[in-house]
């Protein structure tokens, strides 16, 4: 009736904006992630007697509305599938900074998704624990399978969900994240799906996806970091194209998130291995070999508006502790 389960966040370098279906989070178009090592959420479920309703403990404080009831919809299902009828307490903990540009909901739902069902007495395989994350968060599916990890769109609940193309030994590459803001709340991404649509670029962005991924995929197994690098910026400029012509408008970018930006393109004409990502905020991932982490956090921290430097790894699968 116990258990406690790990997983790191991912960041997509061909981004999932958009669904076809909201309530399933079947997604438009299929995505490529890597996990970050280093960066990770626990979190322990127990289905326990004494409880009237579910409750939610985030970082040590207890979470009610629309936090909780999304965690309850998970755990109803896991209640459905296993006849179990017993409400649960969920305590959960990320290991890195809430507003630090890292989605934690990813972290969070594959997480849950692994102890609710263990807890449950559930054997799920790992596709049918990436369609359960997927219906947390969608790109809590990418946070299931371990190293590179690819998102199949799908036709139906059943065949939308993650694999591994590649283990995180494949390539020793690494993610520092440039936080230019830890500011007032976003828009976030479950708002942010369903304006996809009201962008007219939209159709177009979805409509190459296919092509992008194929490149993204071969470049990955290839280990081609400068192929990886045009298709990556290419797909967060779409996106971010996407979300500036939706209405409302969605502008995640502050000044210095350009700044690094234009750093990041002049660093790699220069020869350095970097490129840029960036998710539904202002923050910017930067991606590199590495053996160039330290030296690249370095010379993101001198730039103007640049307040910090999170750096992570490529990481496993979600997986049990308990
Ligand atoms: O899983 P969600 O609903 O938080 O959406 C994630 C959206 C992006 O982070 C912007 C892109 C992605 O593929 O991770």
């Amino acid at each position: 009736m116990k258990s406690t389960a790990i997983a790191h966040p991912n960041i997509a370098f061909i981004k999932y904006w958009g669904n076809l279906n909201q309530d399933l989070r079947l997604p438009v178009n299929g995505s490529f992630s890597m996990n970050l090592e280093g960066l990770a959420t626990k979190t322990q479920v127990i289905f326990r007697e004494d409880l009237s309703e579910d409750i939610l403990i985030l970082n040590e404080k207890e979470e009610d509305g629309a936090g909780l009831a999304r965690v309850s919809q998970i755990l109803d299902e896991v209640r459905a599938a296993s006849g179990i009828q017993l409400k649960a307490e969920v305590v959960s903990e990320n290991n890195f900074p809430t507003g630090a540009g890292i989605a934690s909901s990813a972290a969070a739902f594959a997480a849950l998704a692994l102890a609710a069902s263990k807890a449950a007495g559930l054997d799920l395989d790992e596709a049918a624990l990436s369609v359960l994350a997927r219906h947390g968060s969608g790109s809590a599916s990418r946070s299931v399978p371990g190293g590179f990890v690819e998102w199949q769109m799908g036709e139906d609940d059943k065949s939308s969900y993650a694999f591994s193309i590649a283990p995180a030994e494949h390539w020793d590459l690494a993610d520092c994240v440039a936080v230019v803001s830890t500011g007032h709340k976003e828009t976030g991404s479950t708002q942010g799906h369903p304006l996809a649509d009201t962008s007219p670029l939209q159709a177009a962005r979805v409509a190459d996806a296919a092509r992008r991924i194929e490149i993204c995929r071969n470049a990955i197994l290839e280990r081609d970091f400068e192929a990886f690098a045009s298709i990556a910026e290419a797909d967060s400029d779409l996106m971010h194209a996407v979300m500036m012509t939706s209405n409302p408008a969605l502008f995640y970018w502050k000044p210095a998130t350009l700044r690094v930006m234009d750093s990041v393109r002049n660093w790699r004409a220069a020869g350095i291995p970097v490129f840029y990502t960036i998710d539904a905020g202002p923050n910017v991932h930067v991606i590199t070999y590495r053996e160039k982490m330290a030296e690249v956090s370095k010379m993101l921290k001198e730039l103007e508006g640049v307040s910090d430097v999170l750096t992570a790894t490529v990481g496993g699968a979600a997986h049990w502790v308990e």
